[in-house]
């Protein structure tokens, strides 16, 4: 964080604070106590398990200078507030400001699926040009994101930052603490759909990022999903269309996916256009590819340069199309970050796209769909089956739906379409089944676990 004094820390959160107000913060700020070294601020939040309130006296021993804090310590001193978290974005809300005085751009991206993967082409494409605050991850909340905005300083020229939603409000709030120049938004799919009740309700939520821009501001837009374009009229920004069809103003021509179906295309912007061939795997990276292209023109870069920057930008946050190949020549693609129908799509017609004897998709359930969650199983299940996918695992009570669907989709149950009660057993059977060439899928939504299946997996073979 830029060296603030405990003085300014009090005013910019609006806490009360007790000890010397000239004691000056120069390290980093951070809400774990086992984190904490010299000169850092320490905000102790109430979670479920443990309260950061009990933890002063182990945050002042590890050196921290101050503790955001509802219950002050004598241990240290302390900026006394009601709610640590939101007094953490009215902290960040107070060095962005700063920040931008002197020059920060900051750009914002949301969508239901791909923040994470297109922040982390955007920030690779940006530090190509500058000093970029982007860090690996999903810091896309309350918390996470005043962090990262926390993270910025003097130096920094661009701010890349994800913002998430579960709610209405909730991104309108996280604009509140760092506005964006350049708001980016991918696709609104069916994550968290049961919590929105409708598509249209998740628009109205990912929409916030384009009110909140300014007139001077950039609206980058996916062309391809309707209820992006349709945000259009909800900004006074200029708006800048991504997409694969021809009247969106960067584009992708000439898309073809290699044998490790990573793409490569034309980006065409701006009357001029360049080859792009990508690291990340996938044929959905080349919407965000085209969305994070949208956002760096914006922020004046050259399509050459951000062409160049996108064909050197590797994958940056773990579980998503984390593609490893065993000793014994079986390949394990580790996407189990999260899951949602869009996004076990996009990881369907990856794994078909790549190279191998058989192709393997072991599903985990995907959460919190709301009433649509049996049937959107069962779609899967058909959707895998008409991918072409040799062997289906689904794997858990919630993920039973998928076999339904494959097996309705004419699978063989027990032989192509298999359902397994949890991990373990998981494992057991594709020890026995998988033969080199093989190409094994592994996803789920994240409380599931299942990532820990595929470093399993991956361990088995090593160890052989
Ligand atoms: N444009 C896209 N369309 C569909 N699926 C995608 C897209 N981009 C990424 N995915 C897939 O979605 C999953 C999550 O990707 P990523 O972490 O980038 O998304 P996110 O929006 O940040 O998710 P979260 O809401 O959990 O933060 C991965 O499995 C990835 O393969
Ligand atoms: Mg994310």
């Amino acid at each position: 964080m830029i060296a603030l004094t405990l003085a300014e820390i009090a005013e910019l959160t609006g806490g009360e604070l007790t000890g010397s107000p000239d004691a000056t913060v120069s390290g980093k700020v951070t809400l774990d106590s086992r984190a904490v070294a010299d000169g850092d601020l320490f905000v102790a939040v109430a979670g479920e398990r443990v309260d950061g309130a009990d933890f002063l006296a182990a945050a002042a021993a590890a050196g921290a200078v101050v503790a955001l804090t509802t219950r002050p310590d004598d241990a240290l001193p302390c900026v006394v507030v009601a709610d640590p978290v939101e007094a953490l974005g009215r902290l960040a809300a107070g060095v962005h400001a700063r920040l931008v005085d002197r020059g920060l751009l900051t750009l914002a991206i949301t969508g239901s699926s791909g923040k994470t993967s297109t922040k982390d082409l955007l920030g690779q494409v940006l530090a190509s040009a500058g000093p970029t605050v982007s860090p690996p991850g999903s810091y896309n909340n309350d918390i996470g994101l005043p962090l990262t905005v926390l993270g910025a300083d003097e130096q920094t020229r661009f701010l890349v930052l994800e913002m998430g939603a579960r709610g209405q409000g909730h991104i309108a709030r996280l604009c509140r603490v760092a506005r964006p120049r350049i708001g980016v938004v991918l696709n609104v799919g069916s994550a968290h759909l049961g919590e929105f009740g409708s598509p249209d309700g998740i628009a109205q939520a990912k929409g916030e990022l384009v009110e909140a821009l300014s007139e001077d501001g950039t609206a980058v837009l996916n062309a391809d999903d309707p209820r992006v374009i349709g945000m259009a009229p909800r900004t006074v920004a200029r708006v800048v269309t991504t997409g694969r069809g021809t009247d969106a103003d960067v584009r992708a021509v000439d898309v073809t996916l290699d044998e490790t179906a990573r793409a490569r295309f034309t980006l065409v912007a701006g009357g001029e256009a360049h080859p792009v061939a990508l690291q990340v795997v996938g044929e959905h990276q080349v919407a965000n590819a085209l969305s994070a292209a949208g956002a760096a023109l914006a922020a004046g870069l050259a399509p050459a340069d951000v062409a160049a920057a996108l064909s050197a930008a590797g994958p940056r946050s773990r579980w998503r199309m984390e593609v490893a190949r065993r000793d014994d020549g079986v390949t394990v693609v580790n996407d189990a970050y999260n899951a949602n129908p869009e996004s076990m799509r996009a990881a369907l017609a990856a794994l078909a796209g790549l190279a191998g004897t058989r192709r393997i998709a072991v599903l985990g359930a995907m959460a919190e769909l709301g009433p649509d969650a049996t049937a959107e199983h069962e779609r899967l299940g058909r959707d895998a089956a008409a991918a072409g996918i040799d062997l289906i695992v689904a794997v858990g009570p919630d993920a039973v739906g998928i076999t339904d669907g494959a097996a309705a989709a004419g699978r063989r149950a027990g032989e192509e379409s298999v359902h397994v009660p949890d991990r373990a057993t998981a494992r057991e059977l594709l020890s026995e089944v998988l033969r080199p060439g093989d190409v094994v899928l592994v996803k789920a939504s994240r409380s599931y676990g299942l990532e820990q299946l595929a470093a399993d997996l991956l361990a088995e073979k090593d160890a052989a």
